[in-house]
């Protein structure tokens, strides 16, 4: 099936900001994460059958740092500090995939900073 936009704005949010003062997001905006360790971004995400699915990530890194998060479904660590490297600019946005285990109906898929920089602005992530 094609996959399902979730909109990081409409997410469960901890530590973090909805903006939309950046060009290029989708849907209504994006997070800014807090930049600290432990911010974070939360989805809710529906799958129809259990087993393997691609999460694709669109976000912006206007520094020249890279600002790792860690991932984890349903609690559970699934990629550990998951690289989300510069853009160049804050209006410039990017995609990044990795493939996760869900289970049948509903996953939760957390996505926190790793480091004091915290994580990139955030706008969705496709499932
Ligand atoms: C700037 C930018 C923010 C970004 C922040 C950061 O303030 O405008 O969108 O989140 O840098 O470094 O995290
Ligand atoms: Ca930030
Ligand atoms: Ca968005």
């Amino acid at each position: 099936a094609a996959p399902v936009q979730y909109q990081a704005e409409s997410a469960t949010i901890s530590n973090g900001l909805v903006e939309s003062n950046h060009a290029g997001f989708t849907g209504s905006g994006f997070v800014n994460y807090d930049n600290e360790v432990g911010s974070s971004v939360e989805f809710t995400v529906t799958a129809a059958s259990a087993g393997p699915a691609t999460l694709t990530f669109r976000f912006a890194n206007g520094t020249t740092t890279n600002r790792p998060m860690d991932i984890s479904v349903n609690g559970s660590l699934a990629a550990d500090e998951f690289s989300f490297p510069s853009t160049g600019v804050w209006t410039s946005w990017t995609t990044k995939s990795t493939t996760v285990t869900l289970n049948a109906g509903t996953n939760k898929i957390k996505a926190v900073a790793t480091t004091s920089n915290g994580g990139p602005n955030l706008d969705r992530v496709d499932v």
